[in-house]
C-alpha cells in the first residue's frame, strides 16, 4: 500500500506524467451535465442518461490527457468497444462512480496503453471469473485482506485487457482469465496465455476508496 491511499486518482499524475504519458481524472460533478467534444455530445445523446454521463466523463478526461502531450485532434467516436483514436495515439479511458480518468501518448513511444480505476470490485465468490487455474496462487480467500487484493488483481486485469486488446483479435483474448499475471518487482507482468510472447507492465495504486490501474509496454 502506498501513502497516499486517501487521495484521489490525481496523486499518480506524477508518477505517470515522469513515463511522458498525458494523464487526467474529471468528476461529473464539474461538468454540469456536459462533456466532451460537441460531436462526442451529439453521438452520446441517444444513450441511456447513466451510460451517457460516464461515456462523456470519460471523452473529457480523454481530451483532457490528450491536450497534455499536444496530441488532442478533435473528437473520439467508437470503433467497437474501444475509443476510434486519430493515427499515432494510444490511449485508454476507465470510469466509475462518476469519476473518469485517461491515458494518452504517442504511438511510437508507446505500442499500447491501458488504465483502470475500480472504486468497487468483484465479491470473492466471482474470483474464479478473473483469475486462470494458473493464478491460483495470487489470493488466498481466506486472508483478512482477500477482497481488497481480488479488487488489486482484477483491476490490474482490466488495464491489461484495455492494452492487450488491440494487439491480438478476440479470440486470444475472450476475456479476463485469458490473461496471465505474475508478479514483478515494480508490479504485474500480464500476458495473454494465448499469447505469451505479448506482454504489458502493470502498475497498481491504492486511490480513495479503490484502485489505480495503468498498463504499459513492458
Ligand atoms: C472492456 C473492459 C475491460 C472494460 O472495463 P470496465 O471496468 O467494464 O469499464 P471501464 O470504465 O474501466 O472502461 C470502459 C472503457 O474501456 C474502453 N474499452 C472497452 N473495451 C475495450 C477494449 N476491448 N480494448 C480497449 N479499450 C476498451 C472504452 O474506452 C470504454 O469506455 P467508453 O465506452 O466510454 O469509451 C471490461 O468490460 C471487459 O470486457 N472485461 C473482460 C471480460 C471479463 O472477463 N469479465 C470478467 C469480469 S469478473
Amino acid at each position: 500500500m502506498d501513502a497516499h491511499q486517501n487521495a484521489g486518482p490525481e496523486q499518480s499524475w506524477h508518477e505517470l506524467r515522469d513515463t511522458g504519458l498525458g494523464f487526467a481524472v474529471t468528476y461529473v460533478r464539474e461538468l454540469g451535465g456536459g462533456g466532451g467534444h460537441r460531436v462526442e455530445q451529439r453521438f452520446a445523446a441517444a444513450f441511456p442518461e447513466r451510460r451517457r454521463v460516464e461515456f462523456l466523463a470519460g471523452r473529457e478526461a480523454l481530451h483532457r490527457a490528450l491536450d497534455a502531450v499536444g496530441l488532442d485532434r478533435g473528437p473520439v467516436l467508437c470503433d467497437g468497444p474501444r475509443p476510434r483514436l486519430p493515427v499515432g495515439v494510444r490511449a485508454s479511458i476507465s470510469h466509475s462512480q462518476g469519476v473518469a480518468v485517461a491515458l494518452a501518448g504517442p504511438a511510437e513511444h508507446f505500442r499500447t496503453v491501458g488504465i483502470d480505476l475500480e472504486l468497487s470490485g468483484p465479491p470473492l465468490a466471482a474470483a474464479h471469473l478473473v483469475l486462470g487455474p494458473a493464478e491460483s496462487g495470487l489470493l488466498d480467500p481466506a486472508a483478512p485482506d482477500a477482497t481488497e487484493r481480488l479488487l488489486a488483481l482484477y483491476s490490474a486485469k482490466e488495464a491489461a485487457f484495455k492494452a492487450l486488446s488491440p494487439l491480438v483479435d478476440g479470440d486470444a483474448l475472450p476475456g479476463l482469465r485469458a490473461i496471465r499475471l505474475t508478479a514483478g518487482p515494480d508490479g504485474w507482468h500480464a500476458s495473454p496465455v494465448a499469447r505469451p510472447d505479448l506482454a504489458v507492465q502493470v502498475t497498481v495504486r491504492r486511490t480513495a476508496g479503490g484502485v489505480l490501474s495503468w498498463a504499459l509496454p513492458t
